[in-house]
């Protein structure tokens, strides 16, 4: 399976339109909206919109309908390059230890193949598009399969050792909804690992996730540009600890995937976070120590008064 996973083709197509200066276009464009107020750069209250980094101007299709469609072709274009090389360098991850994982937004089930090989004993899996259901499931990796939002899963709380978000945040309006729904799932002690389009090379290129149609058009899917400072807002908010991050960059091996790229050699094109949820006595303890350290500071602060 693995095999086959890796001989798939790149997600993201060479642009019909645009081009080298339409591409570097994009940044001053950005300042222009900032100066002028219409985007305010505030993590976690702003929604940014991809219209104002867009150098392909395809039209733009929801995720239900462009994904039910993309379904056809998705793991000959989609790269393993992307999120499971970054999920294979992880290392605070004890993936063979894990009894059971949820992986939101799965697709067509590549990051659940992947999971089973690593060594995770059981995956459930969740996602709006049921075309995409359709062939996780008949994968075969899954125990469970459930149609729905990633921000409400209706899954069971409490019960994973591990939640997995692959390939999904750039297509959510907010992060917060599912850094939350995350934290409902994983059990004390759990691991939440995201890997993403990154945002700094969605802004540089101006490319939204994208497909060819049925009919050979190129259509992007709705893209959101999620900075990496509103990831770990929203995931310190819902109570995560941050142990792990990766970034992968456009290097040689990626060019011999894009020969067309050379432009953007050396820039991020996708990351990976691997969170863990505290055991509850760790929070307890972390409680603890920061007030005694509090109370210390007051003392010291009153007793040189
Ligand atoms: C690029 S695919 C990634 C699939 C899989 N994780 C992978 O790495 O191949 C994005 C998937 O996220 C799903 N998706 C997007 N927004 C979603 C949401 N709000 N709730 C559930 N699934 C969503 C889409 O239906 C699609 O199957």
């Amino acid at each position: 399976m693995r095999k086959a996973l890796r001989s798939s083709r790149c997600r993201c197509e060479p642009g019909r339109r645009g081009g080298r200066s339409r591409a570097w276009a994009a940044p001053d464009r950005l300042v222009d909206l900032v100066r002028h107020k219409t985007l305010a750069f505030t993590p976690g209250s702003t929604v940014i919109g991809f219209s104002a980094f867009d150098t392909r101007g395809y039209r733009t299709v929801d995720v239900r309908s462009g994904y039910g469609e993309w379904v056809a072709t998705y793991e000959r274009t989609v790269e393993n390059a992307m999120d499971i090389e970054l999920l294979e360098t992880l290392r605070k991850v004890p993936w063979r230890r894990l009894r059971r994982a949820a992986d939101l937004g799965c697709g067509t089930g590549r990051t659940g193949a992947w999971l089973r090989l690593a060594g995770v004993s059981s995956v459930d899996g969740v996602d709006l598009t049921p075309e995409m259901l359709a062939v996780a499931r008949s994968k075969g990796v899954y125990q469970r399969l459930v149609e729905a939002d990633v921000s409400s899963t209706g899954l069971e709380a409490g019960a994973y050792e591990l939640v997995v978000a692959c390939l999904i945040d750039e297509h959510l309006r907010g992060l917060q909804p599912l850094y939350r729904e995350a934290w409902r799932l994983a059990r004390p002690g759990g691991s939440l690992v995201l890997v993403g389009y990154h945002p700094h090379f969605i802004m540089a290129a101006g490319m939204p996730t994208h497909f060819n149609s049925r009919s050979g058009e190129p259509l992007a899917i709705e893209t959101y540009v999620h900075p990496l400072s509103e990831h770990v807002t929203a995931a310190l908010s819902a109570g995560w600890v941050l142990v792990e991050m990766q970034e992968r960059f456009i290097d040689d091996a990626w060019l011999a995937l894009k020969p067309t790229w050379g432009r953007f050699r050396n820039y991020p094109i996708s990351m990976a976070f691997a969170w863990q949820k505290p055991e509850a006595g760790a929070v307890a303890k972390r409680g603890h120590a920061s007030r005694r350290r509090n109370d210390k500071t007051t003392n010291k602060t009153n007793s040189s008064l």
